[in-house]
């Protein structure tokens, strides 16, 4: 498009809204921040109370996800442990804390953000969700991230990681670089429980959140 064309553009778009105003309309309805919620909502109604998959066994509760239905930033981990499993939310716990660190570290709120997880009931102790409760429940993350469309996807750890790259490689290899998901910028990143259990590579992370953060808007680098 040349730029007699988009002065054209905007030369009508102006004349439609005084045409607008001029028959009494002071504001135009804001559809996307009612419309969003509700995409979630309706998937959060298809899960139910779900037994697709045998993790529903020993859940008491399903962590569907929490956050801004229009967050710009979405954080994926693995599944819920022991805490977000009693109180439905993800990221509570010990590894939720260190998560809810280092968004704050980048200037933001929990609120601001979106986080979900690649499997939405408890793996019985802790285990890594296996390759075919991840097929049951993953076509339900992605239905969450196609209703947000954040601008970029933050995957923590190898399950989050490999379900949406659709890959086998290791999270060293892939995390640091941005990687194209459907449109969406998506950064691969060790899961915060890691990094309980490997403080020297909160070093790294914060490299990744910091490139995240370029992306975002809120820091130079
Ligand atoms: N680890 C995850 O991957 N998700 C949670 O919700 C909590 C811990």
């Amino acid at each position: 498009m040349d730029s007699e064309q988009r002065s054209e553009i905007i030369r009508e778009l102006k004349k439609n809204l005084e045409g607008l105003k001029d028959s009494g309309l002071t504001h135009l309805p804001r559809a996307k921040k009612t419309a969003l919620p509700k995409k979630l909502e309706a998937i959060r109604e298809t899960i139910g109370d779900c037994t697709r998959c045998k993790l529903h066994q020993g859940r008491t509760k399903i962590v569907f996800g929490v956050g801004n239905p229009n967050a710009k930033l979405m954080f994926i981990g693995e599944g819920p442990g022991h805490d977000e499993d009693l109180q439905g939310e993800p990221f509570v716990g010990r590894a939720g804390q260190l998560l809810t660190k280092i968004i704050e570290a980048m200037g933001l709120k929990r609120s601001d953000v979106y986080i979900a997880n690649t499997v939405k009931c408890r793996p019985p102790n802790n285990r890594a969700p296996e390759p075919d409760e991840i097929e049951t429940c993953s076509p339900f993350l992605i239905q969450q991230v196609q209703a947000i469309q954040p601008q970029i996807i933050v995957t923590l750890g190898n399950p989050a990681t490999q379900t949406l790259l659709g890959t086998q490689q290791g999270i060293t290899l892939l995390r640091g670089h941005f990687h194209d998901w459907n449109g969406i910028q998506l950064m691969p990143t060790y899961h915060p429980a890691f990094l309980l259990r490997n403080p020297h590579m909160k070093k790294p992370v914060w490299e990744d959140m910091q490139k995240v953060m370029a992306k975002l808007g809120l820091r130079k680098m």
